[in-house]
C-alpha cells in the first residue's frame, strides 16, 4: 500500500511514522513534508494553498490512500476535489470541515443540535459588536470568524476592549485581512481538554485526551501559539466523562453533520472547556491537533495490531464500528523547540545539532515540525522547530526523558518551555 500525506508539520510527522509501522505499507511519500519526514518518507514539493498543485501530485502519485494533515487544504476543499478523481482519501471534504474553518457556522451548529458551548452573538459590524456586548460581562471573547492559526482569538477585560479589539478584526489591522464576520463570546473558566475522534461520518471511536499548552511563557503566559507542548494521559478524561462527552458533544455532533447532509469523515478535534456546569466546546478542528498528535500517537499500541490506517480506511468505507484503539498505559508528553522570538518574528536557516544523541534517550521520539534537510545537515525553518516526545509508564517518567533529550539538542536562539504538564503534576501533588 502507498500513503501519501499531505502537510509539513510536526503531525505529519508523527503520521508518517505511525503509518509506516504498518505491514500494509510499502511506501510513504509527504508533501511537501520536511527535514525529519524526509527521513521515513519521500518528499515531493508543493505548496499547502495551491488546490491544483497538490491534486496533480496525487494524480501523479497514484496513492491507495491520502492524508491531509492541515486546515487549509481541507478548507480549500482538497478532499472534495480528490474524490471527485476515484481517490481515497481521510479527511473532511470543504462543507464538514466549515465546523472548524468558520466559527459562526460551528457555533451555529452547536446551538441547532443542543451541544454545551459558551453564548455567543455573531456580529457583522462595529455597530453589531456594540448592540451585543451590552449582553456580557467581561472578560469577553472576540472571535475572528475564519482561521487564524491561533491567532484569531482575543480575551478582552472590558466592553470596551472587546470593541477595539472588534474594530481591529474588521479594519484588518489585527490579523492583516479584513474580517467580515465574528464571534462574540462568553468567557468560560475552567481546565481545557483536547478529546479527538475518528468518524466514518455515524460512528465515533476516541483517541486518548490529551493537554495542549497554548500559551508562549512559563505558567502559561504571554501570547499564544500553534502550541508548546502537550501531554496525554487517562486520568485527564475518566472514562465516565469520557463517556459523557461522546453522548452529548461527540456523537450528537457527528449525528448533527449527517442529519444536515455534509457527513464528518476524518478527525474531529473537541476542544473542550471542563466548566463548573460541565463540560464545553470551545471549538471544533477538522484534523489532527498540532501537538497533540505527537503525544497521542506515542501511545497507540501498534505491536497488537492495531494499525492508524486500518482504522482511516475503516472511515473511508463507512466501518469504523469495528475498530476499536489498544492505547499503552501511562502517559507521554511532547514539549516543543521553538525559534527565539516566536510566536513574533523569527531567523531560519539556524543549524540543529545533537539529534542523534536525542534519538538514543530511551522512550523518546523527535518529530519535526519546522526543518529542512540540506547536504546531509538539519536547519531550523519555521516558528515551531521540533516535538520532543516520550511515552513513559507515568507522566513524570514522561517528561524527563523528554527534558533529557532535548538538553541535547542546539540551535541558536532555541526556546522551550520547562513546565509542560505543571497542571496534572501539581494536582497529583495536592493530592497527596
Ligand atoms: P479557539 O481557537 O476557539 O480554541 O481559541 C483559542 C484559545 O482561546 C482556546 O484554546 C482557549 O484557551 C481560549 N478561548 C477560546 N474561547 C474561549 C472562551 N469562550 N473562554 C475562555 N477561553 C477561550
Ligand atoms: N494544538 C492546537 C491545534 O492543533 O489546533
Amino acid at each position: 500500500m502507498k500513503v501519501l500525506i499531505f502537510g509539513s508539520g510536526g503531525r505529519e510527522h508523527a503520521l508518517a511514522w505511525t503509518i509506516a509501522k504498518s505491514g500494509r505499507v510499502t511506501e510513504v511519500v509527504c508533501a511537501p513534508g520536511n527535514g525529519g519526514i524526509a527521513g521515513i518518507a519521500r518528499l515531493v514539493p508543493v505548496s499547502l494553498s495551491d488546490l491544483d498543485g497538490m491534486v496533480q501530485v496525487a494524480i501523479a502519485e497514484r496513492p491507495d490512500l491520502i492524508v491531509v494533515g492541515p486546515e487549509l487544504p481541507l478548507s480549500l476543499g482538497l478532499v472534495d476535489a480528490l474524490q471527485a478523481l476515484g481517490m481515497r482519501v481521510f479527511g473532511p471534504t470543504k462543507a464538514a470541515a466549515m465546523l472548524e474553518s468558520s466559527k459562526s457556522f460551528a457555533k451555529r451548529f452547536l446551538q441547532r443540535h443542543q451541544i454545551p458551548t459558551a453564548n455567543y452573538a455573531v456580529c457583522t459590524s462595529a455597530e453589531d459588536v456594540e448592540k451585543a456586548i451590552e449582553f456580557f460581562h467581561a472578560p469577553i471573547v472576540v472571535k475572528a470568524d475564519g482561521l487564524a492559526a491561533g491567532k484569531g482569538v482575543i480575551i478582552c477585560q472590558s466592553r470596551r476592549a472587546a470593541l477595539e479589539a472588534a474594530q481591529g478584526l474588521f479594519s484588518g489591522k489585527l490579523l492583516g485581512s479584513k474580517e467580515q464576520q465574528l464571534v462574540i463570546e462568553e468567557f468560560l473558566l475552567g481546565e481545557e481538554v483536547s478529546f479527538l475522534c475518528l468518524s466514518d461520518g455515524k460512528h465515533v471511536a476516541p483517541l486518548v485526551a490529551a493537554q495542549d499548552h497554548k500559551r508562549v511563557g512559563e505558567g502559561d503566559t504571554g501570547p499564544n501559539t500553534g502550541g508548546m507542548g502537550v501531554y496525554s494521559m487517562d486520568t485527564l478524561l475518566e472514562p465516565e466523562m469520557q463517556e459523557w462527552v461522546m453522548h452529548h458533544i461527540a456523537r450528537p455532533a457527528i449525528a448533527g453533520m449527517a442529519s444536515e447532509d455534509t457527513p464528518f469523515v476524518g478527525v474531529l478535534y473537541i476542544g473542550l472547556m471542563m466548566t463548573a456546569r460541565g463540560p464545553q466546546v470551545l471549538e471544533f478542528n477538522a484534523r489532527f491537533g498540532d501537538p497533540e498528535t505527537q503525544a497521542i500517537l506515542m501511545r497507540l499500541d501498534c505491536e497488537t495490531g492495531c494499525h492508524l490506517v486500518d482504522a482511516m480506511e475503516a472511515c473511508i468505507d463507512g466501518r469504523l464500528s469495528e475498530t476499536e484503539f489498544r492505547w499503552k498505559p501511562g502517559a507521554s508528553a511532547c514539549v516543543i523547540a521553538s525559534s527565539g522570538g516566536y510566536p513574533g518574528s523569527y531567523e531560519t536557516g539556524l543549524e540543529i545539532t545533537g539529534l542523534e544523541q536525542a534519538a538514543k534517550v530511551k522512550g523518546v521520539q523527535v518529530f519535526h515540525s519546522g526543518t529542512t534537510l540540506a547536504g546531509g545537515k538539519l536547519y531550523t525553518n519555521g516558528g515551531r522547530v521540533l516535538g520532543v516526545t516520550a511515552a513513559a509508564p507515568s507522566l513524570r517518567e514522561a517528561l524527563d526523558l523528554a527534558y533529557e533529550a532535548m538538553g541535547k539538542i542546539h540551535f541558536d536562539g532555541i526556546y522551550y518551555r520547562h513546565d509542560i504538564g505543571h497542571r496534572a503534576l501539581n494536582k497529583s501533588k495536592n493530592e497527596r
